[in-house]
């Protein structure tokens, strides 16, 4: 089943139960706590608080996600995605966990002719919170799983929250068993590679406080209402039902390892190495391109750093396949190809999203070729001497004039073996941060050029109104540019 229509499924399934169908917020919204949507339940946070009054209590959506904190994990496990599509269905004080429980299970095991996925119910395996026993007997009674395929989890696992202060509650998960040739028996509690966690329903129902880990935090009390928050991996159902082997031969993501097969001469499947490359690269193109069309540029911190990086990793994996000319204008066409059916901003957009990611390759190709020999050069030397750290100021260099973000730096000596002085580098760049603001202090104060403003001065004092008035008229005398 193709990656589009189990979004449709899961839309129509839960529009038909009475929810409102709502579309994706952007990945990138105005709360300085966030730096991108990393769950379908975000856009719904003050609903959840009681903040805000929903203008329904059922809905349903498709969101847009990124998270990057695994972005090293990309390509080598079978399911880390940096972007993906999280399908959710929420109660706002409706309906609540056994409700939750049937819908998401008939969606699963329904048939195919009626709406469903139709997978073979004896693969499903679910997980509850410790002592959740009304949803535990949900499970045994309502639906009939049996006790052997229920598994009672910690705060770790079945505990959710957003990781910060805000709603939380236990939650019962789905997973589906790929069958002994994956792993060891024993459910979700001995191998989550294996059993693969396909939907988590949250019963949203406290509030948390300040705290540091998973499952250190404060309860402040409950919600004003007990709510249901659910979100149902679209890329992990995708490549259960494609019978593939991993969310990056999915038919949303295959075609992107296809073309830099095409690009770079390299084969897919012949060696692990250059097959976690392969999958990089079709990971971050479509991250890249979503995060673009949603109006990220490349930069040097907060999320313009993340997108930098992600382009980056793709011109460097794709180099390392044998790629010896620019390849982002085609991943981006492709992935727009793929992706534009879902999200159509990506086709109308595209001139920008490819300008951006281009830039940004021309940018990197420019320098990458140095670098990477200053680097070699240094990891040759240090190796000779006996040592093992690479020194903050090659790291610093690199950065400085090879536009290398530290994390590939960090990447590249690790694959090499070693490791790198980062306090070393941190240092130098807040004395290269400092540097710079001397600089711009001296400038503005020493050498700039305010003749210009001298006309306007010799026409008499512009008197300042603010201190008693919020509206004034005034005649605008000049409009000063490139200053
Ligand atoms: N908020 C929960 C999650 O992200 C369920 O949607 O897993």
């Amino acid at each position: 089943m193709q990656t589009h229509e189990i979004r449709r499924r899961f839309l129509d399934h839960f529009v038909k139960a009475g929810h409102t169908e709502v579309p994706s917020a952007s990945l990138i919204l105005a709360d300085p706590n966030l730096l991108f949507v990393n769950a379908g339940m975000v856009p719904f946070v003050p609903y959840f608080l009681g903040q805000q009054t929903p203008p329904y209590t059922r809905a349903t959506s498709v969101q847009k996600c990124v998270r990057t904190l695994d972005i090293e994990e990309v390509g080598k496990t079978t399911r880390h995605n940096t972007f993906f599509q999280m399908a959710g269905n929420f109660s706002f004080g409706d309906y609540f966990k056994e409700e939750a429980i049937t819908f998401a299970w008939s969606l699963l095991t329904g048939s195919v002719e009626d709406g469903g996925y139709g997978i073979d119910p004896e693969k499903l395996w679910a997980t509850v919170y410790l002592d959740d026993d009304e949803a535990y007997s949900i499970w045994r009674d309502k639906v009939g799983v049996p006790d052997e395929r229920i598994q009672r989890r910690g705060m770790k696992d079945n505990y959710w929250s957003m990781g910060i202060p805000g709603p939380c509650g236990p939650c019962s998960e789905i997973f589906y068993d790929r069958g002994p040739a994956y792993g060891v028996e024993g459910g979700p509690e001995a191998d989550e590679d294996r059993y693969i966690e396909i939907w988590n329903l949250v019963f949203m129902q406290n509030e948390r406080g300040e705290g540091g880990a998973k499952d250190d935090y404060p309860i402040l009390g409950p919600l004003p209402k007990k709510n249901i928050d659910t979100g149902m991996g679209v890329e992990r159902v995708a490549f259960l039902l494609q019978g593939v082997e991993n969310v990056y031969e999915t038919d949303l993501l295959r075609p992107v390892i296809e073309k830099a097969t095409e690009l770079t001469g390299a084969v897919y499947g012949a060696t692990h190495d250059d097959d976690v490359r392969f999958r990089v690269i079709a990971d971050h193109a479509r991250t890249a391109a979503m995060l673009i069309v949603d109006g990220v540029n490349p930069g040097n911190d907060g999320r313009g750093y993340v997108l930098r990086r992600l382009l980056r990793r793709i011109v460097r994996s794709a180099r390392l396949l044998g790629a010896d000319k620019p390849t982002m204008r085609e991943f981006m066409a492709v992935v727009r190809d793929t992706m534009a059916p879902s999200y159509p901003e990506l086709a109308t957009d595209f001139s920008r999203v490819e300008t951006v990611a281009v830039g940004e390759e021309t940018a990197f190709l420019k320098t990458l070729g140095t670098g990477s020999k200053l680097f070699e050069g240094a990891v040759e030397t240090v190796k000779s001497q006996g040592r093992n750290v690479l020194g903050g100021t090659e790291a610093f260099t690199l950065h400085d004039t090879y536009g290398f973000p530290i994390d590939l730096t960090l990447e590249m000596a690790s694959e090499a073996g070693l490791t790198v002085d980062e306090e070393g580098f941190r240092s130098l760049m807040a004395e290269q941060r400092q540097r710079a603001k001397d600089d711009a202090r001296a400038r503005k104060h020493a050498h700039a050029d305010l003749t210009v403003y001298k006309e306007l001065l010799d026409r008499g004092p512009t008197e300042f109104t603010g201190f008693s008035e919020l509206v004034s008229e005034a005649h605008v005398l000049a409009v000063i540019t490139g200053r």
